[in-house]
């Protein structure tokens, strides 16, 4: 009979084993595309020495193709829990040495596994993804466990974070469980994803693309929308998604943490007192205000390079965690398209699901017009944030910059979709139209009497001084309570983190309902 030492000696060496995964040539071959495996991908994600592993002894059922002969312990996902800054969280790791990642009967349930047990506790998920997608000897078993898992995504949206790393392939149906998280982080020139690949691509509609052309992380950052951040390396890609953590609650019944914070409340920037440019047309970087009266400048973007004339990041205000979004008057003038509405309106849900107050600052010339957004849907498109501010019961705190024009200047958090406190600085313009729009409605016949070109120029300039005089200013919206103050650029940290506070008990519910219905 084996003695307790031999038993436990077989325990270690098992587990050896299993943590070689498909093999040291395997291994080194991962190693040598520029990746790291499964398991050194655990190690720089979570605490030193916090990761309890599920399931290492798991190995596949399949007896196809040979499959009865070829086993690995752990099945190619290693699975299980840890903590990032002593905070739990779920996680699920695929092993591309093994069967290339490839997803078996086994492997999706150790996956639902983890999930399932997030979803009890209440603790984020994060899943890394490398693989080929279907197992494909298990044929249909493979498929089931894919949907398996995406049924525990839906049922995890906005109760536990989400999170996604892909750092190799993920093709077909697998880009589906990472498209139903919150975020997806891309690792730069290791990583694709597509529904098909550039054979069926090339077959089905004759198009020549690459890999990356058709997957790769920059088109997915920037034509897509489908990734909210890329990361350089792999190690970058997973300090990221620790950062990211720090910004969320535990679930949806927890608040975000409150960090610590030294940088002092009442701080005032007197470069804000003249970042506006006289020239209602000249841009400036929205950025710089932004990084002016957070805590210490720091911001986490989120989509920064997709539809970047709109803001969205995390970043804290007196430690406390806040969602910001900014109309970007660097980039096309800030206007709202059917990339930034989207953009913005998945943001400003996530923070409404996670209790992150948002902090909207406007200068909108309003929706872009054109055939182009009308026939894209800028109308079912432009709804979606209008309807995610409308449906938000976080506190929202609006500050009107400069323009603030027509249907935008209800979208953007205005009082009317219970905006909390809502500040306008004195450049602000809110009005129904921008003056040289305004004046070519409300004077068309007079400009069009006017024969002479330099009567009619100074004609339409002294309509729009006047235009500019009654409208474009704060203090009508301000006459009616539509803005709770006028305020000054400098003060605008000071006046916002006491807004937050002012609102930290705040409670608004919703009308019960089984579910709402979003113009998708
Ligand atoms: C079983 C697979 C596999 C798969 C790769 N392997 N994909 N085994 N099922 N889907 C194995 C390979 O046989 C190989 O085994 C090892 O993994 C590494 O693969 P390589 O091809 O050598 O690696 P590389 O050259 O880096 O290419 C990676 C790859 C390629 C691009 C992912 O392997 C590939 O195209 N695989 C097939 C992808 C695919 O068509 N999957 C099914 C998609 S349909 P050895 O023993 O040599 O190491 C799908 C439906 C999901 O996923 C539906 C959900 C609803």
């Amino acid at each position: 009979m084996a003695s307790i030492q031999d038993k436990i000696k077989e325990l270690l060496e098992l587990r050896e084993k299993a943590r070689k995964g498909g093999g040291e040539d395997r291994i080194e071959a991962q190693h040598r595309k520029g990746k790291l495996t499964a398991r050194e991908r655990l190690e720089l994600l979570l605490d030193e020495g916090s990761f309890e592993e599920f399931d290492m002894f798991v190995s596949h059922r399949c007896i196809d193709f040979g499959l009865d002969k070829e086993h690995y312990l752990s099945d190619g996902v290693v699975t299980g829990y840890g903590t990032i800054d002593g905070r739990l969280v779920y996680v699920f790791s695929q092993d591309f040495t093994v069967f290339g990642g490839s997803l078996s009967e086994m492997y999706a349930a150790k996956i639902c596994k983890i999930m399932d047990h997030a979803m009890k506790v209440g603790a984020p998920i994060i899943g890394i993804n490398d693989s080929g997608g279907a197992r494909i000897q298990e044929g249909v078993k493979s498929l089931g466990g894919y949907a398996e898992i995406f049924q525990r995504n839906i049922l995890a949206s906005g109760l536990v974070p989400q999170i996604s790393a892909v750092f190799g392939p993920c093709a077909g149906g697998a880009v589906y469980s990472p498209a139903l998280t919150d975020f997806i982080i891309m690792s730069k020139n290791t990583s694709y994803m597509f529904v098909t690949g550039p054979k069926v691509v090339k077959t089905v509609t004759g198009e020549d693309v690459t890999t990356e052309q058709l997957g790769g992380s920059k088109v997915h950052a920037t034509k897509s929308g489908v990734a909210h951040f890329v990361a350089d390396t792999e190690q970058e890609g997973l300090l990221l998604i620790r950062k990211l953590i720090s910004y969320l609650p535990q679930n949806n019944l927890e608040d975000p943490p409150l960090a610590y914070c030294d940088d002092p409340i009442d701080r005032v920037d007197d470069k804000l007192n003249e970042i506006i440019p006289d020239n209602p047309n000249k841009p400036y970087d929205v950025k710089e205000v932004i990084h002016s009266v957070v805590d210490y400048n720091e911001i986490l973007e989120v989509q920064r390079d997709y539809a970047p004339n709109i803001v969205t990041a995390f970043a804290r205000f007196n430690g406390m965690s806040v969602g910001i979004v900014a109309n970007q008057p660097n980039y096309l003038a800030g206007v709202l398209d059917i990339a930034a509405s989207r953009k913005a309106a998945r943001f400003v849900r996530f923070c409404d699901a996670f209790n992150i107050p948002i902090v909207t600052f406007v200068d909108v010339p309003g929706f872009l017009p054109g055939t182009g957004q009308e026939y894209g849907g800028i109308i079912l498109h432009g709804a979606k944030l209008l309807y995610a501010y409308g449906e938000a019961t976080v506190p929202k705190i609006t500050i009107i910059l400069r323009k603030a024009y027509g249907g935008a200047y209800d979208v953007m958090s205005s009082k009317h979709l219970r905006g909390d406190i809502n500040y306008g600085w004195p450049t602000a313009e809110i009005a129904v139209m921008g003056p040289k729009g305004a004046i070519e409605i409300l004077y068309s016949k007079e400009i069009e009497e006017i024969k002479d070109e330099h009567v009619k120029a100074v004609f339409i300039a002294e309509k729009e001084k006047e235009y500019r005089h009654k409208f474009a200013n704060p203090y009508n919206a301000a006459k009616f309570g539509y803005i709770d103050d006028v305020i000054e650029p400098r003060n605008t940290r000071f006046r916002i983190i006491r807004a937050l506070q002012a609102l930290q008990t705040k409670k608004v519910v919703n009308p019960p309902k089984k579910h709402s219905n979003l113009p998708l």
